[in-house]
């Protein structure tokens, strides 16, 4: 899918050594992922699955252990000096929690300047003038620039840094939950920004969540996540309109319905147990072991089923199984 991609993770495996037990934890192991120019992706799965790693390993946070970061046509595992830093600038982080990402003791004007200075604005005035353009851009007034984060709420906040991360002239932005620290009610606005700023200035993003319901209205393809792999694949009006791995039905079937009737009738799939560990995780499919419709079979790895054009399910069974019928 989407081979001719901005970002074409492949096969990417990110362990980490525990440094208590020095087990092996298997955090990201084994995931391709596409994005295309201009394409909003979402991630999605519980905590512990692997998102921020895989997320953090495409910005160079992490070092992986094995497997490739395609950007632009290059692998950027094999880039080094000034051609790896020209493609970092253009792959940029936003963090999950706008309160420690800010500096107390600088303005908001002057956060972003050092943005521009850092990627090598040298001329004064027109750092202040593309700085009002990247605060317009993000949908803050110009005064704010004289303020002090602390005088801000959460997504002013977030907005700040998303201008600051948009000084760098990104292609795309790799964004791990960015609205979970935020009021419920400005999430909404925060996910239609980066709709906005997709539309006018075609900027890719990876929304990293938890949960389904965060990534829907935004995302035009989403990649579900579990133990380190992804269980599905799908663009978004397939994957949530027909899921098709037990998984992705489970998460589904915990997000309340709006309508209070449907909400009466929603059907909830209840998943035996815990997440295993990373560092054992279960052979064959990673969620057999809390999978209500485990066979002896999904002991051996489960095949990437094609379901549709631009959907894919790794289920011995997908699309054979309905754990959770939506009502719509
Ligand atoms: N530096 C590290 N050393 C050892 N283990 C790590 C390290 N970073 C992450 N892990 C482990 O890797 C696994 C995946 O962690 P990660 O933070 O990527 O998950 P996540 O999906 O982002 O979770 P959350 O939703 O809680 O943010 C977890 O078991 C975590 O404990
Ligand atoms: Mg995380």
């Amino acid at each position: 899918m989407m081979s001719g991609g901005l970002i074409n993770i492949v096969d990417l495996k990110t362990h980490f050594r525990d440094r208590r037990t020095g087990a092996e934890v298997k955090a990201c192991d084994g995931v391709t992922v596409s994005i295309g120019e201009g394409e909003i992706v979402g991630l999605v799965g519980e905590s512990g699955c692997g998102k921020s790693t895989l997320g953090r390993t495409i910005v160079g946070l992490e070092r992986p252990t094995s497997g490739k970061i395609i950007f632009r046509g290059e692998d950027l595992l094999s880039l080094r000096g000034r051609r790896l830093a020209e493609s970092r600038r253009q792959i940029q982080y936003i963090f999950q929690d706008p309160y420690s990402s800010l500096s107390t003791r600088q303005t908001i004007g002057q956060a972003i300047d050092e943005a521009l200075v850092i990627n090598g604005e040298k001329n004064a005035k027109a750092r202040r003038k593309r700085t009002e353009e990247l605060l317009a851009a993000v949908g803050l007034p110009t005064q704010i620039m004289d303020r002090y984060s602390r005088e801000m709420s959460g997504g002013q906040r977030q907005r700040v840094c998303i201008a600051r991360a948009l000084a760098a002239n990104p292609k795309v932005l790799i964004c791990d939950e960015p609205v979970s620290s935020l009021d419920v009610s400005i999430r909404a606005q925060i996910m239609n920004l980066f709709l906005q700023l997709r539309d006018e200035m075609g900027m890719a993003c990876l929304l990293i969540a938890h949960d389904l319901a965060v990534v829907r209205q935004a995302a035009q393809r989403v990649y579900v996540m579990y133990l380190g792999r992804l269980m599905e694949i799908g663009e978004s009006g397939a994957l949530y309109g027909t899921p098709s791995h037990p998984y992705t039905q489970a998460l589904l079937s915990a997000i309340p319905d709006t309508d209070p009737r449907q909400e009466r009738a929603r059907q909830r799939v209840l998943l035996n147990g815990d997440v295993p560990s990373p560092v054992n995780p279960p052979t064959g499919c990673r969620f057999r072991t809390r999978c209500p419709t485990a066979q002896a079979i999904c002991e051996t790895s489960p095949p990437a089923k094609v379901m549709g054009p631009d959907h894919i399910a790794a289920c011995h069974f997908a699309g054979e199984v309905n754990l959770a019928p939506t009502q719509h």
